[in-house]
């Protein structure tokens, strides 16, 4: 493979990562978005300067090929010592190691920050984000039955968690 740089996304990246995005939308339930979305779609969350909001891309011989983020949970200030993680690898280089060391970075740069409990929401069926979760330590704490729909059949997701590996039980944001 061609040499692989993961990095800072910026806001130069944006539009390959929404085309990377938009083929999860179109080929994929990984997304329970349904209409492409605009280039800018990810500019708030390139621009976000706060503490436990990260987004990665692995480049690989010059091109972003693939992205990982982590961001807001839910928008209420108790939620603030947790983040949500998603990962989207463009479909010509999945199963080559993308998804894995972006997470790495990720996660060790959650860990760095302090970030008590990274959660992660998996549609069903997804062995490869699946393993992918678990690889880096994540468990599976649930699953919501049929709660989207999408290319005419009702989906689950599957929760998966993981706690920061100091801070289990203790430690305030
Ligand atoms: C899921 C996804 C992010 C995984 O990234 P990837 O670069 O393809 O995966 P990697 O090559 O890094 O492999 C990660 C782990 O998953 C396993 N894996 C990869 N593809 C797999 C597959 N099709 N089935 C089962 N396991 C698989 C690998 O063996 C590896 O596990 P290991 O490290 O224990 O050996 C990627 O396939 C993708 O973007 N899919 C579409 C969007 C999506 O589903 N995003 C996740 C939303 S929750």
């Amino acid at each position: 493979m061609s040499e692989v740089v993961v990095r800072t996304a910026t806001a130069a990246d944006l539009p390959r990562m929404s085309a990377i995005y938009n083929q999860a939308i179109e080929r994929t339930t990984a997304t329970f978005d349904v209409e492409p979305r605009p280039d800018d779609n990810y500019a708030a969350r390139v621009a976000s300067t706060r503490p436990g909001d990260h987004v990665v891309v692995a480049q690989v011989g010059g091109e972003v090929a693939a992205y990982a983020f982590s961001n807001t949970y839910r928008p209420r200030p108790a939620y603030d010592g947790t983040r949500e993680v998603s990962v989207y690898v463009d479909e010509d280089h999945r199963g080559r190691g993308l998804g894995r060391l972006l997470y790495e970075e990720l996660v060790a740069r959650l860990d760095a920050d302090g970030v008590h409990t990274i959660v992660s929401v998996i549609a069903q069926p997804n062995p490869a984000s699946e393993a992918l979760h678990r690889a880096l330590g994540f468990e599976h704490v649930g699953t919501l039955a049929e709660v989207g729909f999408k290319f005419g059949r009702w989906v689950d997701t599957a929760l998966w968690q993981r706690m920061h590996p100091d801070v289990r039980g203790g430690g305030a944001p």
